[in-house]
């Protein structure tokens, strides 16, 4: 046979294998079988030159062309094929995004104290208050000091704590005396009063601010007492912020946390940073305010009384104010009113639980109901 002959039998064999493959991995094949570098047809291009000299250009010009044929037939049937395989692929691959997912077993939730704590935090929020964060390590200066607890005032007695030893600290943070720098005294703070100092130090008057935190007292556990507990700190600071303001405002936090129809009361108490001092009672919302219940029987919640103490709180003393950097609250010009209530206790009273110690022993079943 000769070359031109064979060239055409290529041509033919080829373009039918071509046109007869399904899938891009065959075409490659083919590519390799009739154009590639072993192929028979790229051998009779190199053999040319060994050719009689009047076959030369009519077996090169044919085989050229034939080459150029196949190429162009392969990308064309390599293109068709490979929308082909994707389109393939994609329906095999679809997700239906509208199936409803797999539910985990049981998803968990905030702890009562968190609900409670970001309720309370929704209140003030709503009258316009920040709500701001303070360390828990504190310094005896913010704790005590700037409160008018000065060292060895007997008041510090009430709300003992636990002293950081500087003794425990490493080499590179004690001084020459192994101490820490800084201030002398670090304690687990008692309550979140720190932070009315320490606002006023990073914010000028007016100040509208609730800090809500964890404190720690040097307390025995029993029904009402735990020593470590939450406080939400309030502080409210301008030219002419009055008691009013705090009965008023106060009165509005009672009655979104324990209804509409709650009343509030001031009794006159002491705190060494406050002047006047007052706790602030709310009418008891499960007797509402009569001390009985419906059976004729006493209310176990406010002890018969028909009300319940939620919170301490008093005007800032001057003094207070005094120990912020720089004069910037000057008593002369600004006056505030301060608070402190105990989160656990809020809680312990809207859903009248025994005993203050359930908020921390984690048994699902007591956190579950919530
Ligand atoms: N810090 C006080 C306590 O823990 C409560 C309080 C705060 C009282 C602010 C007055 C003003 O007992």
């Amino acid at each position: 046979m000769s070359t031109l002959a064979r060239i055409k039998e290529l041509e033919a064999e080829a373009t039918e294998a071509i046109s007869a493959a399904t899938d891009t991995a065959t075409l490659e094949e083919l590519r390799v079988k009739y154009l590639g570098r072993k192929s028979e047809l790229t051998g009779i291009l190199r053999g040319i030159g060994s050719l009689p000299p009047e076959e030369r250009g009519p077996v090169g010009k044919e085989a050229n062309r034939v080459r150029g044929a196949l190429e162009e037939a392969l990308e064309r049937s390599h293109e068709a094929l490979a929308a082909e395989e994707l389109q393939r692929q994609l329906e095999a691959d679809r997700v239906d995004v509208t199936l409803p997912g797999t539910r985990p077993v049981r998803t968990g939730h905030l702890h009562l104290i968190t609900q409670t704590r970001r309720e309370i935090e929704d209140i003030f929020v709503g009258l316009g208050y920040r709500v701001l964060d303070g360390p828990e390590v504190e310094h005896d200066f913010y704790n005590f000091t700037a409160l008018n607890h000065p060292p060895g005032h007997p008041a510090r007695m009430l709300q003992d704590t636990f002293y950081v030893d500087p003794a425990s600290l490493p080499e590179g943070v004690r001084n020459e005396e192994g101490l820490p720098p800084g201030p002398r005294d670090v304690l687990l703070r008692t309550h979140t009063s720190p932070n009315q100092v320490r606002a006023m130090e990073v914010s000028e008057p007016p100040l509208f601010v609730i800090v809500p935190g964890t404190v720690y007292r040097r307390d025995t556990m029993d029904a009402t007492h735990l020593p470590m507990f939450s406080q939400v700190e309030g502080l409210a600071v301008s030219e002419d912020v009055t008691l009013a303001d705090l009965a008023g405002t106060l009165q509005e936090v009672a009655r979104a946390l324990f209804g509409p129809e709650r009343e509030t009361r001031l009794k006159p108490d002491f705190f060494p940073f406050t002047e006047p001092s007052v706790q602030v009672d709310v009418s008891c919302f499960r007797c509402n305010g009569t001390g009985k219940l419906p059976d004729g029987s006493r209310d176990g919640v406010c002890k018969g009384t028909g009300w319940i103490e939620i919170l301490g709180a008093g005007m800032v003393d001057p003094n207070v104010f005094g120990f912020v950097q720089d004069g910037r609250y000057d008593p002369e010009r600004i006056q505030g009113f301060a608070f402190g209530m105990g989160i656990e206790r809020i809680a312990f009273l809207k859903h009248g639980l025994p005993d203050l110690r359930i908020f921390y022993e984690n048994d699902v079943r007591f956190l579950e109901q919530f």
